[in-house]
């Protein structure tokens, strides 16, 4: 009888060692440990053993359950491991080709319109002895209102639909206006940075609002800046932007951060004949002189110290620049959209 099972089991041992099929390795196994299988017929005859069989043949029955067992599941971990194997084989999956796809894109596609257009006005600050700020896009609340002098209960919290996470203190920051707090932190007075990034807002899209889109933060502080400053930097950013001397004009804006806040439109296009002087106009650039909570919040002396602010939208700039109809447009990530923006 011992004999009989060593003979099942290598006649399990040489069957297993064909089949490739999960499906035949789990029949093989019930053919022979399964309540109907070989084992079980022998341990049937049981009763015609010796006493000495006995005693051996229940431990052995086990142990042969138990390598079965074994045998089994490797083999089926082997045939799931072959399976993917072939698989990827199949789809030929090649590792490498992602980074000659990126290499193409950039090559056949050139740079995105909003990281050149911030690229380049990055440079055009540097060269006017600007620094380059970043800063994180989760923020809490603190850098996002408190600092800017938006209290909790203040109204302009609404202006800005926000995304907050669980904690209600944290949230993805909605402007780049955070910069100005971050720069202010880690700097003593006079200094003047910018501070481009993307920025957040829970909105409905349409052909004018994006749930993310691109700032451009900019902040000058030091003793007796006037508006007169603020006008320089901004026309001169406009000339360089737009290639020619821009006409602007200033409005006057609220936003809780500057005092007095401003509007900076561009003139767009010269009003036809018999339209209001008003028309042809931009708003592109708000902007105002530092509120004194705001520099206080950064740990600058409002007596000794002023300066002014700007928030420039990048998306809208770029599409100004390239009379581009739908915001959508800029995170479509399609590619003949950027193609075209190659030859800038
Ligand atoms: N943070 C404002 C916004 O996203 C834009 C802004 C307005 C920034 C005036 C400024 C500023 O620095 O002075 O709506």
């Amino acid at each position: 009888m011992l004999q009989k099972m060593d003979e099942i089991f290598q006649d399990f041992q040489s069957k297993i060692a064909n089949l490739d099929k999960q499906a035949d390795v789990l029949a093989l196994k019930s053919s022979v440990i399964g309540k109907k299988g070989t084992l079980a017929e022998i341990l049937k005859s049981l009763k015609n053993a010796t006493p000495e069989e006995r005693k051996t043949i229940g431990p052995k029955s086990n142990q042969i359950k138990q390598n079965i067992e074994k045998i089994v599941q490797e083999k089926i971990q082997k045939i799931e491991l072959d399976e993917v194997n072939q698989k990827l084989e199949k789809e030929k999956i090649d590792f490498s080709l992602t980074n000659k796809n990126l290499e193409q894109g950039l090559q056949a596609a050139g740079l995105h319109p909003v990281t050149s257009i911030q690229r380049e006005i990055e440079d055009i600050f540097i060269s006017m002895g600007f620094d380059v700020l970043d800063g994180p896009h989760i923020e809490d609340e603190f850098h996002n209102f408190e600092a800017l002098n938006i209290p909790d209960t203040h109204p302009a919290r609404d202006m800005q639909d926000t995304f907050w996470f669980q904690d209600m203190k944290h949230l993805l920051r909605t402007h780049t206006s955070t910069i100005q707090v971050r720069g202010m932190e880690s700097r003593k007075p006079p200094f003047k940075f910018v501070g481009p990034g993307k920025v957040f807002r829970s909105e409905r899209t349409d052909a004018t609002h994006e749930m993310c889109f691109h700032q451009l933060e900019g902040m000058m502080v030091g003793k007796d800046i006037t508006v007169g400053n603020l006008i320089y930097f901004m026309k001169t950013l406009l000339k360089e932007i737009f290639k020619k001397d821009m006409e602007v004009r200033l409005r006057p804006g609220y936003f809780p951060f500057v005092e007095p806040g401003f509007e900076l439109d561009i003139r767009w296009k010269k009003p036809a004949k018999g339209e209001s002087k008003h028309s042809g106009w931009l708003e592109l650039l708000p902007c105002g002189m530092v509120h004194p909570n705001v520099l206080k919040a950064g740990g600058i002396d409002p007596e000794e110290y002023n300066g002014f602010a700007f928030g420039l939208g990048l998306d809208r700039l770029v599409m100004v620049k390239y009379m581009i109809e739908d915001i959508r447009h800029l995170h479509s990530g399609d590619l003949r959209f950027n193609k075209q923006f190659k030859a800038y």
